[in-house]
């Protein structure tokens, strides 16, 4: 079995781990797994009355505040993402430029305030999508736009934070067993859509959470640049 060792600096025992969308299935999911191996979690929540500190996603002075108050940083985890449906009569600029702030924007600026308090042999990964390879079925433009970014993002600062010994990667599920996977779709859309996944079922937030970690970890430690497709085969 691989052994998942969540890198932390030299002279401290427990990795420190900023995780966003732990309200989330795969937030929690990749929660409970970071805690069982052992991190410190570091959570921003976008909701009052959950654990983590409670920030406005759109605001980016508000946001690098709350990733600069929380210290040294051995690895960053970015579950969190927006799913709207949309066409172009309905999505506004507006509504465009909210999506792009909680999936995109947000994401940079906590990578751009995190990053420096990240040393060599750190590690970050973001949650993207397979909307980012070809469109989504269930979401707008907004939505599938706002993850192309996220792959683009992983790949360019790969170059940059791979000069300074940090890797970053994106996880790209396809369809999930939860509220959000479910969205914008009939039962029968549902069940349509797993009968072409050849292994004939949607992924469980786990199976998610568990790429997640492989990345993150010392068995991904020559990975970087990498947006990995969890799909069971679509
Ligand atoms: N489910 C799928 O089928 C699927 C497929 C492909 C990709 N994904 C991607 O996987 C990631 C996790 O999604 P999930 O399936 O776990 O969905 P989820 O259960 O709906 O979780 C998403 C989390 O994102 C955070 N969030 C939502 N609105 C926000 C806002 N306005 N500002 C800041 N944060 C906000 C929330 O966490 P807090 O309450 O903690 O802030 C929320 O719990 C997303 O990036 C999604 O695009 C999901």
């Amino acid at each position: 079995m691989i052994q998942l060792t969540i890198p932390a600096r030299p002279g401290t025992a427990k990795a420190r781990v900023l995780l966003t969308g732990v309200g989330g299935s795969i937030g929690e999911a990749s929660r409970s797994r970071l805690l069982g191996a052992g991190a410190e979690i570091l959570a921003l929540t976008h909701l009052p009355g959950q654990d983590g500190t409670q920030v406005d996603f759109c605001d980016d002075a508000a946001l690098a505040a709350s990733v600069e108050a929380m210290g040294p940083l051995d690895c960053v985890v970015l579950t969190h993402g927006l799913l709207e449906q949309g066409a172009l009569a309905t999505v506004t600029p507006g509504t465009w430029r909210r999506l792009m702030d909680v999936n995109l924007n947000s994401i940079y600026t906590i990578i751009h305030a995190a990053s420096v308090q990240m040393v060599a042999g750190g590690s970050i990964v973001v949650v993207s999508s397979t909307a980012a390879l070809d469109r989504s079925p269930g979401g707008g433009p907004h939505y599938t736009v706002s993850k192309w970014g996220l792959n683009g993002l992983v790949r360019h600062l790969s170059i940059e934070l791979g000069q300074r010994g940090i890797r970053i990667n994106g996880v790209m599920p396809c369809l999930v067993d939860n509220p959000m996977g479910r969205a914008f779709m009939t039962g029968e859309e549902y069940q349509s859509w797993v009968g072409q996944v050849p292994l004939g079922r949607a992924a469980e937030p786990d199976e998610i959470a568990k790429v997640v970690m492989f990345l993150l970890g010392d068995a991904a430690s020559y990975v970087t640049g990498a947006n990995v497709p969890v799909t069971g085969g679509r």
